[in-house]
């Protein structure tokens, strides 16, 4: 479904991604893990047309992606949830949440305002609330919700749960194992180890914008050696 070859990138002449190469099958979730400043963020940005590539190639269905705008990429049905989040301070949860709805590019399992209220009824009590008055877990439903809400085959999330309380972080983790079998692929960058091995079910390990290690992920979560080399952990 998704497949990304060989990219190269770099910010001004400091190259960060030296060949990334990695897949992700239809309605399978995809982790990426690997130390600070590996360039995970800048991996699913490129991904995203955010990072222009210096070489290689992303592909959607096949189709090749790279060089495209952003906007075009997201209406092709890929929903990009950023490390900061991107919530609007001054748009309420449910003006937030209706601009974001989008037909589906896909058949099957359709998101709705009601369905995000269902999953995430801590959104439904806060609907009437600005972005701004949201707490930093309420701030990650919302732009979770807002990704589901645009129907996207592909949703690609930074650091879900980074610097969340561990109740809203099993709550999260809930919700996207609870999308599994929806048909919808994942793909999930997160320092929280547990959060990506409880939830993918492919890992890729990036170390120094290369990939050094990649496998299912209960094999890469049991290689004990491997994890404190990259990770050290
Ligand atoms: N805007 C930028 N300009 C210059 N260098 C950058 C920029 N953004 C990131 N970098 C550098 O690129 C490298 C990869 O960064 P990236 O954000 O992709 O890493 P990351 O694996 O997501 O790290 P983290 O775990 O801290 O989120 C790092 O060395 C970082 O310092
Ligand atoms: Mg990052």
């Amino acid at each position: 479904m998704l497949e990304a070859r060989e990219l190269h990138a770099a910010y001004g002449r400091i190259p960060v991604l030296y060949g990334i190469s990695l897949a992700a099958a239809p309605d399978r979730f995809l982790g990426i893990i690997g130390r600070n400043g590996v360039g995970k963020t800048t991996t699913l940005r490129s991904i995203v047309g955010l990072m222009p590539l210096t070489a290689g190639d992303v592909r959607l269905d096949g189709q090749s992606i790279a060089g495209r705008q952003t906007h075009e990429i997201a209406r092709m049905g890929v929903a990009y949830v950023p490390e900061n989040r991107g919530v609007f301070p001054s748009l309420t949860v449910l003006e937030s949440l209706t601009l974001a709805a989008r037909a589906p590019t896909r058949s099957g399992d359709i998101w709705t305002l009601e369905r995000v209220f269902d999953v995430f009824p801590r959104l439904a009590e806060r609907r009437a609330n600005r972005g701004d008055q949201l707490s930093g877990g309420e701030q990650q439903m919302l732009a979770i919700g807002r990704a589901l809400l645009t129907n996207p085959r592909l949703l690609i999330l930074d650091e879900p749960t980074e610097g969340l309380a561990p109740l809203i972080v099993l709550q999260i983790r809930k919700v996207l194992r609870s999308l599994r079998g929806s048909g919808l692929t994942i793909v999930i960058v997160d320092q929280n180890l547990e959060t990506v091995f409880d939830i993918a079910d492919h890992v890729v390990l990036i170390s120094r914008g290369s990939v050094v290690a990649q496998g299912p992920s209960a094999t890469i979560a049991g290689d004990q050696s491997l994890l404190n080399q990259y990770l050290g952990v």
